[in-house]
């Protein structure tokens, strides 16, 4: 069998910087499901944040990411998310990653919430599929071994201790596996939970579903991030339009045209994700449509296309000329908040496992992600994973009071598809919820889980994945009786400051949810 010094898995942004610093220090291998450069990252198109501008101040950046988080960001990580981004920039921008400059000073958009021009940003709004092919190449021509289209399937566990990993090269059907000292898990995340979603089909949850599996403590899942505005066109996948593109003036208009964003936060367009979002929800209904507008046609038609070349090109494919006509949009899902839970080393509480990115949960997001965070995140946590691993000593986790899932049981429900528990979930555990939506969801989730079959490739092992990613979205959401950042419920739509603390699954825990 295979040993290396340390295991990748994933090839998004955090899997990818994390081998560049890990090859360092020992043999790297980076798995991957789909091609190397098939991941969310590659779709981000806002940017990436942190205190590089004049203005700016890295407290400052601190602050709008604890007054996004809605009370539950930890403080401790967004320190470090916050102090550390600077000097990350300056690694990417050494990867040759080519943020965009004016006479030498890089651009700074404005996004939600952030209360200066803060946001690097690369190509335009290409940023994710810069830093992707920055990263990637380096990667592909070093000594790093990289294995495409390889599923990860197990995590192997031995006397508390992870050893290795199962995989499955499920283009040919063949079951693999590799010994480890180190496992990374920045597998990314799992918007494919949700019918209509920002994410590509690749984000089907998996390390949240092997970790779990593996005894590791998963947190925060009720926090699922809902992007306010993907393209809502008859027959198009939901396109991402960037928050950028509010930051640059874009407005949002109701059917009849009106700019509604006043009547909800003073911040009008560039109010938190999760309050945009809830409000574009609430003017849909109003309306009974499907689609608000994103209006864009007071700004330059040439710093549109120019500013937001692939949003650009990507409507006028279909039809739209965005610098003359309103965008319709609605939400999708796009970020989840939650996952397994690590320290701010990147540390689980299976010791040599770590994690990073947005498969990892070291709670520096707290109810609601602060835009451009996200990419910020992986490489701040990615390059402390590597140090740690190198320092030796014990670790330092520290395990929280968990609950498991309940048991599954058998019902009366229609047969598992993709389909279905996608609509499920956006129907049950979407962007509003309430407690009989979730009970309903919890016990369909519950009996298909009484009848999975045992996986056996790609597609059935996504599906399982899923399921159980989406029994902690819904078991989490139903615990949580108060509504703070993305998690809304009807029922209970006051923040409660009993609820200020974090719910944590572990496989193991002596109680059910
Ligand atoms: C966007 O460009 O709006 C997405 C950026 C993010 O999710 O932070």
């Amino acid at each position: 069998m295979q040993h290396y010094d340390y295991i990748i898995v994933g090839s998004g942004i955090a899997g990818l910087y994390a081998a560049l610093m890990a090859r360092k220090h020992g043999t790297v291998l980076v798995l991957t499901k789909g091609s190397i450069d098939e991941s969310n990252t590659k779709y981000a198109q806002g940017g990436i944040a942190a205190a590089v501008g004049p203005d700016d101040s890295t407290q400052q950046h601190f602050i709008d990411t604890a007054a996004a988080g809605a009370g539950l960001v930890d403080e401790n990580a967004a320190h470090i998310l916050t102090g550390e981004a600077p000097d990350r920039i300056a690694d990417l921008v050494g990867f040759g990653v080519p943020f965009d400059s004016t006479d030498g000073a890089v651009q700074l958009a404005r996004e939600g919430a952030h209360s200066v021009p803060r946001v690097l940003h690369a190509g335009g709004d290409s940023t994710g599929a810069h830093i992707e092919l920055s990263l990637s190449a380096l990667v592909q021509h070093s000594e790093i071994t990289v294995l495409e289209h390889c599923l990860a399937t197990g995590i192997v566990v031995e006397d508390g201790k992870v050893v290795g990993i199962e995989a499955l090269d499920y283009q040919h059907g063949l079951p693999m596996q590799f010994n480890c000292r180190f496992l990374v898990l920045a597998s990314g995340g799992a918007g494919q939970l949700y019918r209509a979603t920002t994410n590509p089909d690749v984000a089907t949850g998996d390390g949240i579903a092997l970790a779990y599996a593996a005894g590791a403590e998963i947190m925060d899942m009720e926090f699922y991030q809902f992007h306010p505005t993907a393209l809502r066109l008859p027959g198009v996948q939901p396109f991402l339009i960037s928050e950028a593109v509010r930051g640059e003036g874009g407005v949002l208009r109701n059917g009849d045209g009106r700019r509604f964003m006043e009547d909800y936060h003073p911040q009008k367009e560039l109010a938190p994700r999760d309050v945009v979002a809830r409000a574009i929800t609430a003017e849909m209904a109003a309306a009974g449509s499907d689609h608000v507008y994103l209006d864009v046609t007071h700004l330059p038609a040439n710093l549109t296309a120019s500013r937001f070349p692939q949003i650009y090109s990507f409507c006028g494919e279909h039809g739209l000329d965005i610098t003359k006509e309103w965008i319709p949009v609605s939400p999708a899902a796009h970020y989840l908040m939650g996952g397994v839970r690590t320290n701010v080393w990147g540390e689980t509480n299976v010791q040599g496992f770590y994690a990073c990115g947005e498969v990892a949960c070291t709670g520096v997001h707290g109810a609601n992600r602060l835009a451009s965070n996200s990419l910020l995140e992986t490489v701040v946590f990615a390059k402390r994973v590597v140090e740690r691993t190198l320092n030796g000593s014990s670790p330092t986790f520290q395990s929280r009071e968990a609950v498991r899932l309940g048991d599954a049981y058998r019902g009366e429900v229609p047969p598992l598809t993709l389909g279905g528990l996608q609509t499920l979930m956006w129907d049950k555990v979407g962007i509003v919820r309430n407690g009989r939506d979730l009970a309903d969801a919890i016990h369909v989730l519950s009996a298909w889980q009484a009848v999975l079959p045992e996986p056996h490739d790609r597609p059935s092992h996504e599906l399982a994945n899923l399921l159980i990613c989406a029994r902690l979205v819904a078991g989490a959401a139903l615990i949580r009786q108060e509504s703070r950042g993305a998690h809304h419920r009807t029922d209970f739509p006051q923040a409660s400051d009993a609820w200020q603390r974090r719910i944590v699954f572990r496989r193991d825990a002596n109680e059910y949810a």
